[in-house]
């Protein structure tokens, strides 16, 4: 492994070398505008529009870099190298970068990857709670310091821009990426979008706020591939968009966001991708962003009624920068050129393009630095300071619903049945986005998802050490004195995880949930009911016969911090960060439990 890692360190310093003394002289100037003109002037036009371009690293080779100038390549969902771990993927992303440096002018790669909790694609890294959560905790504190690790981790694999915060405005429970955002209340949104992209940053790796914009704002039944609400339309006034799904744009670009993801979503019917409103007047124009805009994942064949090369001019058009087109990329090319001959697209959109990609460049240091220079942290991925940070946002995310006759806090002696779906499987506490595109359960892989605790591991880690007893075996409840039954969602991602049921025993709740509780209630047990989602679920014709309800919200790798809770090491300090509304069939009920709702166990 050393030797690995020493031949890609070798790699590094070979190709630092190949940057040429022009690259290398220019790196020295202070002037960042000074410094884009006069590169954007040295450029050909084929150097220019190989910027605009991000190619998926599974569909193109290191020499595709140097051959067409690609200004990025993205490692998303599935793709991840055949062996998962650090080793590979700083062999992966070095290879790139190499690639990049020993072009004519060595303009270095970004490599982007959706590290949104955690650097999650690559197994053993630490996995935060999902962001549902983080809002839950409303920590800025907590951002800052988890972001930090985060950007630690992915430079430790050799990626240097993340597809992440998501800053979405969740207004609607039933949408899939609901978990990808902090809540329903623009200024909780705000609060921890700013010290997460600040620790990103300034540790190194650029952040993509995302997704632009009013992407939590869809309405049911109008989803985009074949998805019911996520890609859909928000049909709302520009005073609506303004008030509550801007001012996340704002702040992230106060904050000094360096780039910018457009949504899949519509507003009022019109493609985000090609509303120049929103892009040219209101994002680079009102909000003075000048950072670059990059456009989802093929995000340009959704626009209707085009053929590619008027989606191609439509989007660039409209002010994206930077095309995240992985699998079409080299097509992209093409048509970039072609329409750049048409005139079509006209060279000062290009420069300005291009400006903006190596403004981010040179801010971040990248041209400075060679490919590589932030070394490989010198620790393993995982290590525990990283999971101690992991374990306290477990903590501060858990909402404590109900709690009869205080059952919690738990005795530490107390003999405990503890069962139910979710109550070892890292795979379902972290949930999408782990270790490919939509996870999936310990059940299914027969092992650990990935590195981490489980809920049980934690009450086992507890009891044992202060005399208590814990089962797994429903068959010796009777020796119990109260029953922790743990039950959850399945994992998915994006649209995959559109529901609009959102019961107990139906859509993305795990099917094993209905047996769990009958099982538990029948032991005639204090039930102490643990939720593992993504979002709140109908429990209120459940939760009478519960004597607690506790939400873990998507707790990550180190699952094992809820027990520390909930035999009352801590309090619980976690509110609502949306509304708990029980969604019976097309209407709405009333809201079971309120925003910011939260109970704590010491009156
Ligand atoms: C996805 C998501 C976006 C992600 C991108 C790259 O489809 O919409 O959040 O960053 O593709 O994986």
């Amino acid at each position: 492994m050393f030797k690995r890692v020493g031949v890609i360190i070798l790699i590094c310093i070979l190709s630092f070398s190949t940057i040429n003394a022009d690259q290398a002289a220019n790196s020295t100037g202070t002037d960042i505008d000074a410094r884009v003109k006069a590169l954007v002037e040295k450029m050909t036009i084929d150097e220019k529009l190989g910027q605009m371009v991000m190619a998926d690293k599974q569909s193109a080779r290191p020499e595709d870099v140097t051959e067409y100038f690609l200004g990025a390549i993205v490692s998303s969902g599935e793709r991840m190298p055949n062996r998962n771990s650090q080793e590979a993927w700083l062999e992966v992303s070095g290879s790139f970068k190499k690639a990049a440096s020993s072009t004519r002018l060595g303009i270095p790669l970004l490599c982007g990857i959706d590290a949104v909790h955690g650097q999650n694609s690559v197994y053993g890294a630490v996995v935060y709670p999902h962001n549902i959560g983080l809002g839950a905790a409303a920590d800025p504190q907590l951002m800052y310091e988890l972001g930090q690790a985060t950007a630690k981790e992915m430079l430790a694999t050799g990626y240097n821009w993340n597809f992440a915060p998501c800053v979405a405005v969740a207004k609607d429970a039933s949408w899939g990426r609901t978990y990808e955002s902090y809540g329903e209340n623009t200024q909780l949104v705000n609060t921890l979008l700013v010290p997460y992209i600040k620790a990103i940053q300034e540790n190194g790796v650029a952040a993509a706020a995302k997704h632009y914009i009013a992407d939590g704002a869809t309405a049911w039944g109008t989803g985009d591939s074949g998805y019911q609400i996520d890609q859909g339309n928000a049909a709302i006034s520009e005073e609506e968009l303004r008030k509550t799904h801007l001012p996340s744009y704002q702040e992230a670009v106060k904050a000094g966001v360096k780039t910018i993801m457009v949504s899949y979503s519509s507003w009022n019917g019109l493609k985000n991708h090609e509303n120049q409103y929103l892009i040219q007047t209101v994002l680079k124009g009102e909000l003075g962003f000048r950072g670059f805009v990059v456009s989802d994942y093929e995000a340009v064949h959704q626009l209707k009624n085009k053929d590619f090369y008027e989606q191609i001019v439509a989007t660039v058009n409209a002010g994206v920068d930077m095309l995240m087109n992985g699998m079409s990329w080299q097509y992209t090319i093409g048509t970039l050129q072609e329409a750049v001959r048409r005139g079509d697209i006209k060279h000062e959109r290009i420069d300005d393009a291009v400006g903006r990609i190596l403004r981010v460049k040179l801010e971040m240091g990248l041209f400075d630095e060679g490919i590589m220079v932030r070394q490989p942290a010198t620790q393993q991925l995982g290590g525990a300071e990283y999971r101690r940070i992991a374990e306290k946002a477990v903590r501060e995310s858990l909402v404590l619903l109900k709690n009869v006759n205080n059952i919690l806090p738990l005795k530490k002696n107390a003999k405990l049945l503890v069962m139910g779906p979710a109550a070892n499987d890292v795979g379902v506490q972290c949930g999408g986005w782990t270790l490919s595109h939509s996870g999936g359960t310990d059940k299914e892989s027969g092992s650990k998802w990935t590195k981490g605790t489980t809920i049980l591991e934690g009450f086992k880690r507890v009891a044992e050490v202060n005399g208590g007893i814990i089962t797994t075996d429903v068959k010796e409840a009777k020796y119990a004195e109260a029953v922790v039954v743990v039950i959850g969602e399945r994992p998915y991602v994006e649209g995959h995880g559109d529901d609009r049921q959102l019961g107990m025993y139906d859509g993305t709740a795990l099917e094993e949930n209905r047996q769990a509780i009958e099982a538990a209630k029948a032991t005639g047990l204090p039930m102490v009911v643990v939720i593992v989602s993504g979002r709140p679920r109908n429990i209120s014709q459940e939760m009478g016969a519960w004597a607690a309800v506790v939400e873990a919200w998507l707790p990550g790798s180190e699952g094992g911090a809820v027990a520390d809770v909930l035999y009352g090491n801590y309090d619980f300090t976690g509110k609502l960060p949306v509304t708990w509304t029980d969604i019976q069939g097309s209407g709405k009920t009333q809201p079971t439990f309120p925003y910011g709702f939260g109970l704590k166990m010491n009156k």
